[in-house]
């Protein structure tokens, strides 16, 4: 993750990042290897640079696409209680991500809404709408290809770099 892009999740996404919700995400495992909070981090810093690679630069596509990506696995935290099995969780978080995303912020932006709920496309059969969902879409399974191969796209050292620039508390690990 460079500069510009840290600058941009930041410019957007400061709100989010030093929100106590957000915060918690550091303490909720995701696939195995990760957290919920760390995976969110790199999902942003993925579409953000898709957003710079394709031209995709106005104010508004990137608070969406930044806000979007910050926001669409909040609904994973709690998902030993909340959910039977990994195929519930599948089907229900982008649900339940875009409800944390209505409360945490006060909007519902249709744009940012229909992005969280269409982001496990095509394993959960609903197509975004808008180019913004395409890019998280996109920048959520790049997200996670690179932890699975041991290169987050976000290092630890860039998340606790982040989270202090925008005032919240380090993560842990
Ligand atoms: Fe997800
Ligand atoms: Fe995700």
């Amino acid at each position: 993750m460079n500069n510009d892009i840290r600058d941009i999740i930041l410019k957007y996404g400061g709100d989010i990042i030093r929100s106590e919700e957000f915060r918690a995400t550091f303490e909720q495992k995701h696939h195995m290897d990760t957290t919920v909070g760390d995976h969110t981090l790199g999902v942003a810093a993925e579409a953000v640079y898709i957003c710079l690679l394709c031209s995709q630069t106005d104010d508004k596509t990137l608070e969406n696409v930044v806000v979007s990506s910050l926001c669409h696995d909040l609904g994973i935290i709690g998902r030993d209680e909340k959910f039977d099995n990994n195929a519930q969780c599948l089907m229900r978080h982008p649900v339940d991500s875009a409800e944390v995303y209505r409360n945490l912020t006060g909007e519902k932006n249709e744009r940012v809404l229909d992005s969280i709920l269409s982001h496990m496309f095509p394993l959960k059969p609903r197509m975004p709408k808008h180019r913004e969902g395409w890019i998280l879409t996109l920048a959520d399974k790049t997200a996670s290809a690179r932890e699975k191969l041991g290169r987050p796209s976000v290092s630890r050292a860039e998340r606790e770099e982040i989270l202090a620039l925008a005032g919240g508390r380090p993560g842990q690990g």
